[in-house]
Parts: C-alpha cells; structure tokens; sequence
C-alpha cells in the first residue's frame, strides 16, 4: 500500500487509533494534515514523525463547528491543492449509563462529535474529493454501529449513525470515483476503553475490560496499529472495488 505522494487527513489525529494511523501513512510515504482538539498534543505527535515541513500540516479544529471543519479543508487544499485520503476518526464515548439514566448534556455531547463532527467532514471533504474525481473516504464506526452496549445507548446510537451516513456517501459519491466505507472496530488498547471500563465499573475496571475481552473471539483487545492497518487497505488502490462497506475489525465478536 502506498500513499507516496497522496494527501491524508486525518482527524482525532493525537487520539490512540488517530495516532497509529498517523504513523502507519507516514510510513508508506503519504503527507498528512492531522487534525485534532489541541495543538500541543499535534505538536508532540509531529515530533516522533519525523516527516519535513512540506509533507505535514497541523490544525486544531473542533469537529463539532461547522466553520472550523471547513477551515482544516480549506487548510489542507490551500497547502497541498487536494485530499486524496480523510480518516474520519474523530470520537468521544461519553458518560456511560442506561439510557433511563442519560441527561441531555450527555447526548449532545456524543452526538454533537460524534454525529454532527463526522457529517461535517464527510460534507466537506467530499465536495473537495467530488470535484478532484477521486478520493477514499474511511469513517470510524464501532462493533457499537452494529449491535447493542448496555449503558452505552448514546454512542451506540451515534455509531450506528455513522453507518448510515458512510452508506449514503458512499452511493452519492460512487459516479465521482469516490470511495466511502466505515471501519467497525471492537474493543482497542486506547485512553477510550480506559474511559469505558471506568465508567462502568469505576471499583474494578479491570473486570470490565476481561468482559470486553471475553465478548471477542480471540480474547483480547485489539493494539491501534491493528485498527489502522486495517484503515490503510480501505483507504488503498487494493480496496478499489469497496465502497460502501462496513468493515469490522472486531477480533471475532460477531461471529460468536
Ligand atoms: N478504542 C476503542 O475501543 C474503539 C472501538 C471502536 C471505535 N472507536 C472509535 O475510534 C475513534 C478513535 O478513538 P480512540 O480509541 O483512538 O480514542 P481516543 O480518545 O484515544 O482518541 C479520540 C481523539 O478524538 C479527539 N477528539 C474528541 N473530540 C473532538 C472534537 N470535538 N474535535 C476534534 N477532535 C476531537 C480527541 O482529542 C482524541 O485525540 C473514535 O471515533 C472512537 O469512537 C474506538
């Protein structure tokens, strides 16, 4: 897979996924525009790159803000004239709870990054691609975008929104060359899964994670890198025939 010469951006850039993702497409030569809530954490991101000044661009940006996404596309065309890849990736899981129990800040929390943040970008950045007549498109969902977490009804839903979503812009963008397909992945070693196993069992995370271990097939959370593999391929020539998928990377969790 190689991304010599292609532009990627990539949002929840200095998140665990974002980050592995980021070193992954480094790696196969492509230049990125990273994209996340705080400049600094870019920056400490940026330095373990190693990459020259002209294949990287670091942008703080809010996804939930409309204005803010349209100014990291407009960053990114401006610098580099396209956007050959976007890793729609940015996420927050929220505060866990039945749904009896959820308040409306919670739910516009999640939904507002989560929802709105993905839709922004696939709106703008698929202007962009749709206009250049080539592009891939890869939107992080979850093993929550396609069956049910109790005490997590608002991500869940939220995730399974952004299915419908990749599915839509997926058919919308098919005549334009564009390729749109969602990665699912189970649970990974990240800051989000330590926030999960907190917030349902703050006594004994521990436990949680050894549930979330044991609802999958292979027994154990996936590393970041695994997850961005798989985002590298869809994202690739090889994946040329896939749009519109649903990818799970869910160590076997809906097979059982
Ligand atoms: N970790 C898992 O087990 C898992 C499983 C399935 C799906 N996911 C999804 O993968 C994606 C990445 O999650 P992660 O595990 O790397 O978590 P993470 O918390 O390590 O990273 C998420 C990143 O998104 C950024 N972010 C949050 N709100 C933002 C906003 N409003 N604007 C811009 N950036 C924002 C954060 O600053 C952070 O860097 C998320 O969409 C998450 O829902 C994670």
């Amino acid at each position: 897979m190689d991304f010599e010469d292609k532009v990627v951006l990539i949002t929840g850039a200095a998140g665990g996924i974002g980050h592995a993702a980021t070193k992954a497409f480094a790696e196969q030569g492509a230049t990125l525009v990273l994209v996340d809530l705080s400049l600094s954490a870019l920056e400490k991101i940026a330095a373990d790159l190693g990459l020259p000044e002209n294949r990287l661009l670091l942008v703080a940006a809010d996804v939930r803000s409309e204005s803010e996404v349209e100014g990291y596309v407009a960053g990114a065309t401006t610098r580099f004239g396209r956007i050959d890849v976007f890793f729609n990736n940015a996420g927050v899981e929220g505060k866990t709870g039945a749904l009896v129990d959820t308040d409306a800040e919670t739910v516009d929390t999640i939904l507002d990054v989560n929802v709105k943040g993905s839709f922004f970008g696939i709106k703008h950045v698929l202007s962009t691609m749709i206009t250049q007549r080539s592009g891939a498109i890869v939107n992080t969902s979850s093993m929550a975008g396609l069956i049910g977490f109790p005490a997590l009804g608002v991500y869940t839903a939220s995730k399974h929104a952004v299915i419908g979503l990749t599915r839509v812009a997926a058919l919308e963008a098919a005549d334009s060359g564009v390729r749109v397909n969602a990665v699912c992945p189970g649970p990974v070693n990240t800051r989000m899964m330590r926030g999960i196993e907190n917030g349902l069992s703050a006594d004994n995370p521990e436990a949680a994670k050894s549930q979330f271990a044991d609802s999958t097939a292979i027994k154990r959370y996936a590393e970041p890198e695994e997850i961005a593999n798989v985002v590298l391929f869809l994202a690739s020539d090889k994946a040329s025939y896939v749009t519109g998928s649903i990818f799970t990377a869910d160590g076997g969790m809906t097979g059982m």
